[in-house]
């Protein structure tokens, strides 16, 4: 079944008022919901009321207090005849229906983990709760009572304030929720069990005092700190930039370690995996560090961008999405404390959309950022509606400058708070805010594909002139075989030796155009895109003598780094070591003082192999990672003794911050140590035994044994052992081990990673229930781990397979991620190819898939 963004109608009947009175029980937990129903934008009198419903035991139904008969069930609906009045008045509904929660292994709706109750009901989940209009342009207030034994569920979650608590007969007990702001079913949350929490109260701007939660498992508590400061920053962050307040009295966020995704943003009960929760400098890397503060933004942040101002309908899902991202990228950035840090963090957030998106643009998932059609939601929680959404929103803030986008974004609010509504909707209120015509803007809506723009450049010597002229095309994406030109912001800059041109931001609007700079003394490098102004592959050929001026020189530290990549890139792709030139300009950027060390590691980081892919028409991925992997060894060995005093002056002594600037040289330091493995693995593997034994942080302890494991050095093994024994009880550190041995690439006399991962997946503290141990031990092999993946006998593709087909019965959602994979089946040499296609369509055989993973298996297939 297919749903289709044009097909949206307005609902036929809404809900104001929501009762719910849920018994909790694993095995049994009743539910009973009493609405206040009205007549919706599409009502006709004598309409019936159809309300959706999943794997529910239907009980009871009345109406305005009678039993009501007149009604039929689906496997998936509940529909009502025969209203009172012909439903042109308001009436109430009351429904009694029962869920299993112990029972529920997809994670959607009302689940178990590790004794507790939680909810996820984005995108449809609260439809396995009760029968409702779950569809977010229904709105309604929320009043909830919980009901549970208390030895069992002391702490009752849900989203607002809490309103009354009560003690009950035969231990059980009760606390009902009211939530004062209308809201969409899947903002919707319960939390109940054995939790604690550590609070804060913190006064906003207003002045008014709120009380802040962060609940765990009680082992957990002393892991809350850095979660809970980064909470405080958001809402600050918040108030500052865009002048947006928290609106409860009460905010809270709960740790889950069976979670679907990243986070939840419930209103005022925030949910997440405890990946993005749980932190100390022994158990959690810099990275994790910094995933944590994003995310705990981000899920804030959606309280305005998607809680207070939500979608109309799931095609919408980027209006809360990408500006949601865009303003948690924007947060991260200014948290890093200085210029250099903000140019770290948009190479980090580049380097993911062209790792992620990139591919998923140029393949059979292709789709807008306001998709047109889908057959199951979940598989639309993407790269493209996310972190291109993001770029998309960034693109109206360059266009607009910084002050032109919040008067879009005050307008935004003004106009639609309380509201479901549309990307329309937002870039109205950009355009109406600035006197700005955005219609052209709207392809960026319409059109999927990564858009092309073509460099050409004329210098007049004579005339002192230079021409530019650029040319945009896209290529075709599924059901999109013709593209209109974009409106594509491109920020530019003459370099020349006088240094006497400005930076220029230049809107390439035509199929062509053509800019004439006057008065330009000698032949200039163009300094292009920019910071990334628009996400879009620059067809630019450069010599290398520019790309050399432009990776020691370009001021614009995105550019910078960019020219590197692009030198490294065309290299490897030719099969080419680096020459002494290009390690003299890597050898400058590692001895200049003035960089910033984590820039430094970013620039001797080499593109990843999925972005290399993507620049070939026929991929062979033995072939790009051995010539990826000559080129790194070359970069170490020429460069070992720069690497041997870089990882002795970036040593960061003292008690462990978790900073930009200390998490920068922690960074360069283990790259150099990598490195050294790298050049050498036989001389450096025991110092790097020797900083796992000593290492106070898990940054410090866990780059050692990756350098140890990914190199194939013989401490390896005892380290591993040594590891999983010291964290065998914490669930996080666990799924580490497993990820880092599932990741590593094909070493020279080793057994390969899949016989390895074969033994994992065996392990006793493998779990296929668990998402985040699944993709610990499968996608870390099947999706980020090409060269050991992409085997020519295909034994790589006939794990996924196996793996996919025995996720989907538990999760369909993580299988169909899984089931991504091979997307990029048709872009690869044989016999990759050949045997990628057998391996989907023994997957696509199967009668019982669920819609999630024949959505994505039909799409790769073509059908
Ligand atoms: N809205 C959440 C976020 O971006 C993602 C939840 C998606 N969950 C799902 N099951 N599709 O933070
Ligand atoms: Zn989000």
């Amino acid at each position: 079944q297919s749903f289709r963004r044009l097909e949206y109608r307005p609902p036929v009947y809404t809900f104001d008022q929501v009762e719910l009175d849920i018994a909790l029980d694993p095995a049994r937990t009743i539910v009973k919901s009493r609405i206040e129903v009205l007549p919706g934008k599409s009502f006709e009198p004598g309409a019936p009321l159809v309300l959706v419903g999943h794997d529910l035991e239907f009980v009871s139904l009345r109406i305005n207090g009678e039993a009501h008969r007149h009604f039929e069930l689906t496997p998936e609906t509940l529909t009502i005849h025969s209203l009172p009045n012909e439903g042109k008045d308001k009436f109430i509904v009351e429904i009694i229906c029962v869920c299993v929660p112990e029972k529920n292994t997809t994670l959607m709706g009302l689940y178990v983990s590790n004794g507790n109750f939680f909810t996820q009901c984005e995108a449809e989940g609260f439809r396995k709760i009760t029968y409702f209009l779950d569809r977010p342009d229904v709105m309604a207030r929320f009043k909830v009572t919980l009901r549970a034994r208390e030895a069992e569920c002391p702490v009752l979650l849900s989203n607002g304030n809490l309103i009354n608590t009560e003690k009950l007969p035969n231990g059980w007990h009760s606390a009902t929720w009211e939530d004062p702001f209308p809201k969409p079913s899947y903002l919707f949350a319960l939390v109940a069990g054995k939790l604690e929490c550590i609070e804060e109260t913190i006064t906003t701007s207003s002045g008014a005092k709120k009380l802040l939660q962060i609940w765990v498992e009680p082992h957990d508590l002393k892991k809350t700190r850095h979660a809970m400061d980064s909470l405080i920053a958001s809402i600050h962050w918040d108030e500052k930039r865009f002048g947006l307040e928290l609106d409860l009295e009460r905010f809270m966020i709960v740790a889950v370690s069976d979670f679907n995704m990243g986070a939840m943003e419930n209103k005022g009960l925030n949910i997440f995996n405890t990946k993005f929760v749980l932190a100390q400098p022994e158990t959690a890397t810099d990275a994790d560090f910094a995933n944590i503060e994003s995310v705990v933004a981000h899920e804030y942040f959606h309280n305005w961008t998607g809680n207070r101002v939500t979608c109309q309908d799931w095609f919408q899902l980027s209006l809360k999405e990408g500006l949601t991202v865009f303003r948690d990228q924007e947060f991260s950035a200014d948290q890093m404390g200085s210029e250099s840090g903000r140019a770290v963090k948009r190479i980090e957030d580049v380097r993911l959309l062209r790792q992620l998106q990139f591919p998923e643009d140029a393949g059979p998932m292709a789709h807008p950022i306001r998709p047109d059609e889908y057959q199951e939601i979940n598989n639309f929680y993407t790269v493209t509606v996310y972190e291109k959404g993001s770029e998309v929103v960034r693109m109206y803030q360059t266009l607009l400058g910084r002050d032109g986008f919040r008067k879009g974004m005050d307008l935004y609010f003004k106009r639609h708070d309380g509201q479901a509504v549309t990307c329309d909707d937002f870039l109205m209120a950009m355009a109406d805010a600035n006197g700005k015509d955005l219609t052209q803007f709207k392809n960026w809506y319409s059109q999927a594909g990564t858009p092309r723009v073509k460099v050409q450049e004329h210098y007049d010597a004579a005339k002192k002139q230079y021409q530019l002229t650029l040319t945009q095309s896209c290529a075709p994406s599924p059901g999109q075989p013709e593209k209109k030109p974009f409106h594509i912001p491109l920020k530019m800059r003459l370099i020349t030796k006088a240094n006497d041109q400005k930076e220029q931001l230049l809107e390439l609007t035509q199929a062509s155009q053509t800019w004439t700079f006057d008065n330009v003394e000698e032949r200039p490098v163009l300094s292009i895109n920019r910071n990334f102004s628009a996400p879009v592959n620059l067809d630019f050929e450069q010599s290398e003598a520019d790309l050399l001026t432009q990776f020691s020189s370009d001021d614009d530290a995105f550019n910078r780094w960019e020219a590197g990549q692009k030198l490294a890139m065309q290299m490897i792709l030719n099969n080419r070591l680096p020459d002494a030139q290009i390690i003299e300009a890597y050898r400058n950027i590692l001895l200049d003082p003035n960089l910033d060390p984590a820039f430094k590691d970013l620039t001797l980081t080499l593109p990843a192999e999925s972005y290399l892919y993507e620049q070939c028409t026929s991929v062979d991925p033995q072939k790009i990672f051995t010539a990826r992997r000559a080129f790194r060894r070359e970069i170490a060995k020429q460069l070992q003794l720069e690497w041997a005093a870089l990882y002795q002056q970036m040593q960061t002594p003292g008690p462990f911050k978790s900073d930009g600037v200390d998490s920068g040289k922690r960074a360069l330091k283990n790259l150099s140590l990598s490195m050294l493995l790298e050049a050498a693995p036989g001389v450096w593997a025991p110092m790097a035994a020797n900083q796992y034994q000593i290492a106070d942080n898990m940054t410090d302890r866990y780059a050692a044994l990756a350098a140890l494991v990914m190199h194939g050095a013989k401490q390896a093994k005892e380290c591993l052992i040594d590891f999983y024994n010291r964290f065998a009880s914490d669930a996080l550190v666990i799924d580490k081990w497993f990820g880092l041995q599932s990741s590593r690439p094909p070493v020279d006399g080793l057994d390969s990673t899949l016989e390895e991962v074969k033994k994992l997946r065996e392990h006793p503290a493998f779990k296929l229930n668990n998402p985040n141990r699944v993709r610990s031990v499968i996608h870390a092999f099947c999706a980020n781990n090409p060269a050991s993946f992409h085997q020519a006998d295909g034994s790589g593709y006939e794990f996924w397979a196996d793996s996919v087909l025995a996720l989907d019965p538990i999760n369909p959602q993580v299988a169909a991620r899984l089931a991504r994979a091979l997307d990029r089946w048709r872009l690869f040499a044989q016999p990759y190819q050949d045997r990628m296609k057998a391996a989907l369509e023994r997957v696509s055989a199967c009668q019982t898939l669920s819609p999630d993973v024949r959505e994505v298996i039909g799409k790769a297939l073509g059908n």
